[in-house]
């Protein structure tokens, strides 16, 4: 493809095109500033490659998503979490000796250092667990040292697979005054977190199939979403050589953002508002429409996707099943079907193709997991690890990488002299 032309000023510059597995075309702007003196201006990102990533691939206008080559819609069907963890890390699916040792090792890291648990005494029980869980994913690295041996790091990778669950079901736990059920290797990665959060030490507690199945679809479509806000975030903490907890500790923070992870939750909010408001959703998709009340529906719009968001077909469908399957029947399902049919034929939203994404259904068959609200955006962190690992690896792993540092368009005073307060 030809080089892309600039003209500056009345100079022309030229700058190589690159292009991508998919055919998707990028300029390489990396020597703009130092050929023309001008930087780029994108705020937010919206037209930016940071990096070039073998990870995940999606087409927004077609509402595609493939980890490693393989439709998201297969890897729902057929896969484990566990395999999926395999693929978007080590880049292929395990054969079965890979992933049996793998899920070994899954199985045996669970246990977090007891001393840990003083960590989860201390705070109080309104605690979010999106904030219990940063804080204990970075403090991981003051129990289990890090540098640069790929074999340590490694192991690092698996630590943060198997713990990470344990600390979610402990956040679960602090939360609601139980006592914490320690992780049982005898049971799936999905079952043993389940057993972890429904548990009580007074009797027999068996994972019923139909939410070991739905876990698993749901971590399966939170796993990787290629150069989203806090996967950027893992990999600008990881850019200065940060630590593997550090960087995916960083990560959760981001996802905990209602305008991100965080609108899971915000979802059902939203819903019950309606259902305690009367049920009048027409009111509220007005409301969206109108600029100046502040108000979005949750659950809808996306960045890329600007189709329908291949993840929430899948879950649209599972909510369904997953509801009959368990025999709950929730007033919040109706409202968002109806939210959603008007939504999808109001010319507001079919003009700036916004859609439902993956947060406004997976709420709603949280709750009928018995999940509380306050859990889901840490049920989407636990889905993510994988893909934040996977590209903290990518990241360290690419010759390419320096340190991430934005520059910016200086818009604030020009230079004056200080003035003494006496004289101000
Ligand atoms: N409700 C009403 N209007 C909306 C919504 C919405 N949910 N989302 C976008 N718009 C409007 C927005 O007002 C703007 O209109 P206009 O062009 O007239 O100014 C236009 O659509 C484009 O919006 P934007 O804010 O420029 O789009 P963005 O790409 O910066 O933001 C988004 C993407 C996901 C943050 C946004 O759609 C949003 O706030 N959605 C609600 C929160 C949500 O569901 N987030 C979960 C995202 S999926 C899970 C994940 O990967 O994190």
């Amino acid at each position: 493809m030809d080089n892309a032309k600039l003209t500056l000023n009345g100079k022309d510059y030229e700058f190589p095109v690159i292009v991508g597995a998919e055919q998707e075309v990028g300029i390489d702007f990396a020597a703009l500033r130092a050929k023309t003196g001008a930087i780029g201006y994108d705020p937010g990102y919206g037209n930016t490659g940071a990096c070039e990533s073998a990870i995940t691939y999606i087409d927004g206008d077609q509402g595609i998503l493939r980890y490693r080559g393989y439709p998201i819609e297969q890897l729902a069907t057929s896969a484990s979490f566990v395999e999926v963890c395999y693929l978007l890390i080590y880049g292929h699916l395990p054969s079965k000796t890979e992933l049996d040792n793998f899920q070994h090792d899954l199985t045996y890291h669970t246990l977090i250092h007891e001393d840990m648990k003083k960590f989860f005494e201390g705070y109080p029980p309104s605690a979010h667990p999106m904030a219990i869980m940063a804080a204990m994913i970075v403090s991981l690295s003051a129990y289990y040292p890090e540098n640069d041996d790929p074999d340590l790091t490694n192991l690092n990778i698996i630590r943060l697979l198997a713990k990470g669950k344990t600390i979610a079901a402990f956040s679960y736990k602090k939360s609601i005054g139980q006592p914490y059920i320690y992780p049982r290797n005898d049971l799936s990665y999905t079952a043993d977190f389940l057993h972890m959060m429904f548990a009580v030490p007074a009797e027999l507690y068996r994972v019923p199939e139909v939410l070991e199945r739905a876990l698993n679809l749901l971590l399966i479509l939170h796993a990787d979403h290629e150069q989203n806000c806090s996967t950027s975030t893992v990999r600008m903490v990881g850019s200065s050589r940060a630590g593997l907890f550090a960087s995916i500790g960083a990560g959760v923070c981001a996802l905990w953002g209602p305008l991100h992870g965080g609108a899971n939750q915000e979802v059902i909010n939203m819903l019950a508002m309606i259902r305690d408001d009367g049920g009048d959703y027409q009111k509220y998709v007005s409301m969206a429409k109108t600029k100046d009340s502040n108000f979005r529906l949750m659950g809808f719009g996306h960045r890329v996707y600007k189709n329908f968001d291949p993840r929430a077909t899948i879950l649209k469908k599972a909510t369904d099943d997953v509801l009959d399957a368990l025999g709950v029947k929730d007033p919040l399902l109706d409202i968002a079907k109806n939210l959603e049919d008007i939504a999808l034929k109001d010319s507001f939203f079919i003009e700036r193709k916004l859609y439902p994404n993956v947060d406004f259904y997976s709420g709603i068959i949280y709750r009928a997991m018995g999940i509380p609200t306050n859990m889901f955006t840490l049920l989407f962190t636990l889905g993510r690890l994988p893909g934040w690992i996977a590209q903290w690896k990518e990241m360290r792993e690419d010759p390419v990488t320096r340190i991430n540092r934005p520059r910016q368009i200086y818009s604030g005073a020009t230079e004056r002299a200080y003035v003494p307060v006496n004289k101000r």
